[in-house]
């Protein structure tokens, strides 16, 4: 991808930074014209996004975030207000003379590669934070690249919903007070993050959230601490030990309460998985009816999907009229949206989605097909034989149009086929083999592809491998045809 140098700004503090870096007297007024500065972003073939079908501009390619070590202050709950510091683990597949990250998040202030000051470019528009390393990063190598921000998060209008991804802000209003979530997908963690946005790269996430007087926060993954901060507030600590995509990461801040349940032995070996939802204040009473069901709801999935991927698992409920999120160990649950089915939806992308990773946003149906289905799944072992499920589905898919599952636009991305055709595929698939061989093919699917991100053609191949040409068939048809195939029939 070309960027025109143009548009590019530098930050002073930068050239402060590289002043003090090689010991050169900073000078304010007037900045040393010796002092080296980057060369435009277009001289470097190597700030090569990953090259996403769909978001072109995304991510850097030959770039593995490990690990992101978050420090965050929110000063003003329910504002667009974030302070904070990032520490990203980083490896390279190809040598990197220069680090590319999204972002479009507050003011940098400071960034230290291995401990040392480093040069760096916030570029607004393109929406890209570079940062010149002493020396080129080479594959096998690791590097640690702290990132220091202040200010107002960016906007990212969805280009389908009427909000903007990223950092929510849900203004105090008459007694509720003020509160932020995370609400990020496809790509808005980079509105309050610096990070390598794509779901091929997921890492681990420590998250410190430090909050005034009287709020509380959460994050994915398990609390590991909580701890008094300046003028009575909080600093609460989340490790979140295995690798999501970073449109996964749940933050909270908020009045909330947190209400724990019996652990549920579903994850690896029968391994107990934390259980822990949070409920806002002043939500109708009923509101918290549908999460009594999330411990059935994990040993239902984890009997079709295999183990519960990661350590523990709960909805934070939000207020805001919003769609439901699949964030890792923490769905964000709208109180509008907090039923039964929208939540077997969400605990099904724990496993597709954020444990079963995408290579490629085109291929987003692998997420919402396979969360979809398992609405019918839950139905089933509710008792139900699932058919008027299955025709209502077939309907709607046929009434909103259709396409090949495969998304072109950023519009398609979420839209009837990559839900609903989506499921109806799988369905295909399971018609043609009995119950117990495709309850081995979506195990076989989950823990045989969490290594790697995930493409359709992976889904074929692995299809035909396990369960042979004719589900292969069947799902190439669904896959690929213009129209919408017949219903399946057993
Ligand atoms: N993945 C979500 C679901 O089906 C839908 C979704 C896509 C979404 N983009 C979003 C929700 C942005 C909230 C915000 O479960
Ligand atoms: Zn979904």
């Amino acid at each position: 991808m070309a960027h025109t140098a143009s548009r590019v700004t530098f930050v002073p503090l930068s050239l402060l930074a590289l002043a003090l870096l090689t010991g050169v007297r900073a000078q304010p007024a007037l900045p040393s014209p010796a002092v080296p500065t980057l060369p435009p972003l277009s001289a470097q073939i190597t700030t090569q996004p990953i090259g996403d079908s769909i978001f072109p501009a995304l991510g850097q390619a030959g770039l593995d975030v490990l690990n992101y070590d978050l420090d965050l202050t929110v000063d003003r709950p329910g504002t667009s207000e974030l302070r904070g510091t990032a520490v990203l683990t980083i490896d390279a597949t190809r040598a990197l003379p220069v680090l590319s990250l999204d972002f479009s998040g507050p003011a940098v202030l400071e960034v230290n590669w291995d401990g040392l000051a480093a040069p760096f470019r916030q570029d607004e528009a393109a929406g890209k934070l570079t940062v010149q390393p002493p020396r080129p990063l080479l594959p096998g190598t690791r590097a640690t690249v702290m990132v220091r921000f202040a200010g107002q998060v960016g906007r990212r209008p969805d280009p389908d919903l009427p909000l903007n991804v990223g950092w929510q802000a849900v203004p105090a209003e008459g007694q509720r007070a003020g509160a932020n979530f995370t609400l990020s997908e496809p790509d808005g963690t980079r509105t309050f993050l610096p990070v390598n946005d794509h779901p091929s790269d997921p890492a681990t996430f420590t998250t410190r959230i430090t909050v005034p007087a009287g709020y509380t926060a959460a994050a994915s993954g398990v609390q590991r601490s909580e701890e008094d901060a300046p003028n009575g507030g909080h600093t609460l600590t989340f490790e979140q030990a295995q690798p999501i995509p970073t449109y996964a990461l749940a933050i909270h801040v908020g009045r909330f309460e947190r209400v724990d349940s019996p652990a549920v032995p579903v994850g690896k070996g029968g391994s107990e998985v934390l259980r822990r939802d949070y409920f806002p204040s002043g939500i109708p009473a009923g509101t918290r009816d549908a999460y009594t069901s999330t411990g059935e709801i994990l040993k239902v999935l984890a009997e079709w999907f295999g183990p519960f991927p990661f350590s523990a698992y709960g909805s934070a409920i939000v207020t805001p009229r919003v769609p439901a999120l699949e964030t890792a160990t923490l769905s964000t649950m709208p109180v509008t949206s907090s039923n039964v089915r929208v939540l077997v939806h969400e605990t099904a992308h724990q496993w597709f989605g954020d444990r079963v990773t995408l290579a490629d946003w085109s291929g987003v149906w692998l997420n919402e097909g396979f969360a979809t289905y398992a609405e019918l799944l839950w139905a089933q072992a509710q008792g139900e034989d699932g058919e008027d499920m299955v025709r209502g589905w077939y309907t709607r898919a046929g009434r909103s149009g259709t396409r090949p599952l495969i998304a072109t636009t950023e519009r398609q991305l979420f839209d009837t086929t990559a839900y609903i055709r989506g499921a109806l595929a799988l369905h295909a698939v399971r018609l043609t083999v009995d119950d117990t061989a495709f309850k081995a093919y979506l195990r076989g699917w989950v823990s045989g592809f969490s290594a790697r991100p995930v493409t359709t053609a992976d889904l074929l191949i692995y299809t035909r491998s396990t369960l042979g040409a004719g589900a292969e068939a069947a799902l190439r048809l669904w896959v690929d045809s213009p129209e919408l195939p017949p219903l399946p029939a057993r």
